[in-house]
Formats: C-alpha cells, sequence, structure tokens
C-alpha cells in the first residue's frame, strides 16, 4: 500500500497547477443559493461538478433535480463488496457576497494573493469539494481506488438542505454506505490538524414586528404610537441578561452539560480567549462566564441576531416613526436541543412578551439538528493516521460551533456515520469578504485524502 499511496502523492505534487485551475473554475461559478436570480448558476455549477465525476471515471453518474438546487451524485465500485463504501459528501453552493465594497477584489473572479486564493466558496467548500476530487484522481491515475466511493454533492448546505432529507429518503439504496467522509468541517490552525467530532445544530427565524399602517410624522405622533422598531430591539434585547445567558424560560432544559473530561480536553485546545480576541478583532470577549469561551463556541447554544432593519438609514435625516421593522434571528443548537423545540420556546417568549402596542409575526425558516459523532470507528482513526502522517504530529478533536444538517440526517435516514474534516481555517473569511483559501493546506489537505482512502482499505483488513 505505501507504494501505491507513494504514486498517488507524487501524482498530485506534480498536478498542483491542474488542481488549482479545476478549483479556479469552479470558483467562478456564482452559485449562491439563497438568490433566486442565480437558478441557472446553481445548474452550471452542478452540470461542472458531475462532468468532473465522469472525467473521474463514474460510470454512473447523475443529476437529481429537486424542487430548488440539483443534487449530484456519481459512484466508482469497482473495489469490490469486501471494500468499504465511503459517501462523499460536499455542497457547491455558496453565501451572498455582501457587502460587495468591502471585497479587494471580484468574489468571483478568484485571485491569487501570495499563498491564498481568495473567492467566494474557497474555503466554504469547492476547495474542500475539489480537494476530494483530486485525492482521488491523483488515486485512480497512478493504480486502483482501494475504496469504494460514492459522491453526493448538494446546492441546498448554505440554505439548511430543506430537500436534500426528501432526497435521501427516496434513493436510499443509491446512497447506501459504510461510512461519509464529509470535509465541510475545518482546522483550528495551519499546524494544528483537526478531526471535527460535533457539530452544532441551527434553528432560523425572520421576527416581523408592525406598527401603524403607514410610516408616520415622529413629532405628530412620537409619544403615542409604539416604534416597531424600538419594540423589536425589546424583544430581541430581552432575549439575553445582562451576563450574557439566554432567558427564554425552557431554553436550556434540553442542554446536555458537558463530562469533566470532555472540558478537561477542550481547554488544552489552542482556542483560548487571545485566539478568539486575534481572530475578531473585537476589543472584548463577550458571553456566559461559567463556561470558557472555547466551551460557548461549540458546546453551549445562542441566539443571534443577523440582520435588522427598520425606518430611515440613508443619508442625511428624515423624522419618522417606521410602519414595521423586521430582524433575521438564529440559534446555534448543542445536543440535546432541536429545532422544533426551540421553535415553540420562541413563539411562547414571543408571546408572553410581546406588547398590545404591535403586531407580530414569525417565519420559520430550514435548519438542522445538532450531533455528535463517534470518535472511535475505524474510518475516524484511517483519518487521524492520515493527518498525523502529513502534518507529522498528532491530531486534536474538536467540536465544531458550526452547523452542517446533512450529517444529523445521513446518521437517521442512510445509517451511516460521519467522518468530519476539511482544510479550512479559522481566519479564511467564511460567510465573509474576501473569503480565502490557504493553498499549502489546501495542498496538504489533499495528501491527507489520499492517505485516508488508502488507510480505510487496511483499517477494515484489520478489523476482518
Ligand atoms: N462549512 C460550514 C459549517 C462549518 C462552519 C464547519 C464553521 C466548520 C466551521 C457550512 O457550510 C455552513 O456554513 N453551514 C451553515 C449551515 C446553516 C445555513 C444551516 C452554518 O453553519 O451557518
Ligand atoms: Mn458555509
Amino acid at each position: 500500500m505505501v507504494a501505491n499511496s507513494q504514486k498517488a502523492i507524487e501524482y498530485a505534487h506534480s498536478h498542483t497547477d491542474g488542481f488549482l485551475s479545476d478549483l479556479k473554475d469552479l470558483l467562478r461559478i456564482p452559485s449562491i443559493s439563497t438568490d433566486p436570480e442565480r437558478q441557472d448558476d446553481m445548474v452550471h455549477a452542478a452540470e461542472w461538478l458531475k462532468q468532473q465525476l465522469v472525467n473521474l471515471g463514474c460510470e454512473n453518474s447523475q443529476i437529481f433535480s429537486t424542487p430548488k438546487h440539483p443534487v449530484v451524485y456519481g459512484d466508482i465500485l469497482k473495489a469490490g463488496a469486501q471494500a468499504p463504501t465511503v459517501l462523499i459528501y460536499g455542497h457547491y453552493d455558496v453565501q451572498p457576497v455582501d457587502p460587495v465594497d468591502l471585497w479587494a477584489t471580484n468574489p468571483f473572479e478568484p485571485t491569487e494573493k501570495g499563498h491564498e486564493l481568495v473567492g467566494r466558496g474557497a474555503s466554504d467548500m469547492k476547495g474542500q469539494v475539489v480537494a476530494s476530487l483530486k485525492a482521488l484522481e491523483s488515486i485512480l491515475k497512478t493504480g486502483a481506488l482501494p475504496v469504494n466511493v460514492k459522491f453526493m454533492f448538494e446546492g441546498e448546505e448554505e440554505i439548511g438542505s430543506p430537500n436534500l432529507d426528501t432526497f435521501m429518503n427516496e434513493h436510499k439504496d443509491l446512497l447506501a454506505c459504510d461510512i461519509v467522509l464529509n470535509p465541510d468541517a475545518g482546522m483550528i490552525g495551519q499546524e494544528v490538524p483537526t478531526i471535527v467530532y460535533a457539530l452544532r445544530g441551527l434553528a432560523y427565524f425572520e421576527l416581523r414586528v408592525y406598527g401603524p399602517a403607514h410610516d408616520l410624522h415622529s413629532g405628530m405622533f412620537g409619544g403615542v404610537v409604539h416604534n416597531p422598531a424600538q419594540a423589536l430591539c425589546e424583544l430581541i434585547a430581552g432575549m439575553h441578561d445582562y451576563r450574557g445567558r439566554i432567558t427564554i424560560p425552557g431554553f436550556y432544559d434540553n442542554v446536555r452539560l458537558l463530562s469533566e473530561q470532555e472540558r478537561l480536553e477542550l481547554s488544552r485546545l489552542p482556542t483560548d480567549e487571545q485566539f478568539y480576541l486575534d481572530m475578531t478583532g473585537v476589543p472584548e470577549i463577550w458571553g456566559d462566564e461559567k463556561f470558557s469561551a472555547g466551551e460557548r463556541v461549540s458546546a453551549r447554544p445562542t441566539i443571534e441576531v443577523n440582520g435588522i432593519l427598520s425606518g430611515f438609514t440613508g443619508a442625511g435625516t428624515k423624522t419618522v416613526i417606521p410602519a414595521w421593522a423586521m430582524a433575521k434571528i438564529s440559534s446555534r443548537l448543542v445536543p440535546d436541543q432541536t429545532p422544533e423545540e426551540v421553535d415553540m420556546l420562541l413563539r411562547k417568549y414571543l408571546e408572553g412578551r410581546a406588547p398590545k402596542s404591535i403586531r407580530w409575526e414569525l417565519t420559520t425558516y430550514g435548519g438542522g439538528p445538532p450531533c455528535i459523532t463517534e470518535r472511535d470507528l475505524p474510518a475516524t482513526r484511517a483519518l487521524a493516521q492520515a493527518l498525523e502522517t502529513v502534518w507529522g504530529k498528532p491530531v486534536v478533536y474538536k467540536r465544531e460551533g458550526g452547523s452542517i444538517p446533512v450529517v444529523a440526517s445521513v446518521r437517521s435516514i442512510l445509517g451511516a456515520p460521519s467522518v468530519l474534516t476539511g482544510f479550512g481555517l479559522p481566519d479564511d473569511n467564511a460567510h465573509a469578504p474576501n473569503e480565502k483559501l490557504d493553498l499549502p493546506t489546501w495542498y496538504r489537505g489533499i495528501d491527507a485524502l489520499i492517505h485516508f482512502f488508502f488507510n480505510m482499505e487496511d483499517t477494515i483488513q484489520v478489523n476482518n
């Protein structure tokens, strides 16, 4: 096996230019899943991926349409029935690019800056999708694939994967696998090979507050009309106390507490307060001091305002009481909370708290449950070994604060556990202007994935 993996690694090292140029092609497609104007681009990205699968040698590759964005499927099942089947997950959609004037370059014209590649989706997660494809290309061009692989690339992850569960339920046999490789998680730092073993869930809402039938002169009516912007802020402010704890009744009831062992492990990660100060540029860290910063962003739930809109925000002044106000609000969930339960608790809170002087409406968007994955799977060991081979140091295990809805879904629908990896870094500006990918880390990632596929075969043989 050593010889085979070595050939694949040599292939990868001598084809970096081609790998990078393929990644750039994918990054040029503005596949923003939430933007209705990008429908054609979504199809274009799906077709691009399907072509890559065909080039790779997938005999069976297909684009499945869904009520929104297509799923790309492919497989290479030539390793025999004894060999494990790895389902490789990826998403080809990206987040919106606004505020676009804060980008130094066109978000959809990938630009190399030193050792970084700047562009929307470079890190989250087109770079990771292409890394997986290129690891497999390196193996297939230099020998045989030691495992069976299936691909499932969706276009709706960044909007909460609203149609993926139905798709998976309808294609259980096609998608049947032993393990899911999900490279949509990231690393703590360039020199910190990381395996993610838990993700937070997400519940997403839009809260609208309505006041007068139309905007009013604030002099003629100020003092008798409850300003909807103010009422909205009061409702939002009431969701936390001064220590940063959530005050919605029952919110923490199903939050699983960390064991002392896990607290100890998390405390050893290099994610201390200084890490968050450096990464974010805030003047001071905030939040519930009963938990460390590292615990708060991974094992504790949150409620956040993602955006807020009301009234006059143009240049100059205008004296007005706006007719309405709205906020996009989301909640990161941890085991054993569910999106449904948080939806119910938030509605109850609003019913109990909203004043009679306004009317409110809460819309629920797609989200997903939190999850913890097993850490002692053969596939996790295969991945740990692969990362250790490339980085030359032990991996760290981390709970991630972000969400990937498919991880809980593949477990419940396909019965398959996931191993989570990825070669994005905390300062990649994911979801923000000037998203970038660290290319040396990306190339190491491709090597690591090559080792992973070979290790998978070894692991299974040992177990048999
Ligand atoms: N790749 C991220 C998830 C992630 C974030 C992993 C940070 C590791 C570190 C994924 O693409 C993502 O952004 N997911 C959304 C999911 C949501 C829209 C349901 C998220 O977490 O906001
Ligand atoms: Mn994302």
